[in-house]
């Protein structure tokens, strides 16, 4: 993980982070009242957005970042090179776990992924979030390590 510190442009003025700040204005969170927004930044430069969406028995609950991919692959994309996350507590949220998983099915473990803390940026790998992601690779290769046993 790196923390921007001195010199340069502010970073929390990051364009993609900006979108994600941006992105948690829509969040429906009744129940946690903690606005979360993701922005996804495609590899032909399209980017797109998503708000965690809440629902009374809770576990039904969308993430910010499940709705950001959604949305881009819904319209088409899914090969990703930057990921920002922003909550209106600008505390230093990160993906969640699942987030990550989810994150991993589309982003290569340099994918960047920056993260809110207010006054500063925290930037990390996916690889570095998830390391060992299961992966659809994992998957074949299982497969075909069945087949092999035939
Ligand atoms: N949340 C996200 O939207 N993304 C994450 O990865 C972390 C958690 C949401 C889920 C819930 O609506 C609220 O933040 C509190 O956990
Ligand atoms: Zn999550």
């Amino acid at each position: 993980m790196t923390d921007a510190t001195d010199g340069g442009a502010d970073p929390t003025d990051d364009p993609l982070l900006v979108r994600a700040r941006e992105a948690f204005a829509d969040a429906y969170v009744p129940y946690s009242e903690y606005p979360v927004g993701a922005a996804v930044r495609t590899t032909d430069g399209s980017v797109f957005v998503g708000c965690n969406v809440e629902n009374a028995n809770y576990s039904n609950s969308l993430h910010a970042e499940e709705v950001a991919i959604g949305e881009a692959v819904k319209n088409g994309h899914d090969s990703f090179e930057r990921v920002a996350v922003a909550s209106a507590a600008r505390d230093g949220v990160t993906p969640c776990g699942m987030c990550r998983q989810t994150l991993a099915e589309f982003c290569a473990g340099d994918t960047e992924v920056v993260c809110d803390e207010g006054d500063d940026v925290a930037s990390y790998t996916l690889g570095e979030l998830l390391p060992n992601t299961i992966s659809l690779e994992t998957l074949e290769d299982a497969e075909a390590a069945r087949e092999g046993d035939d």
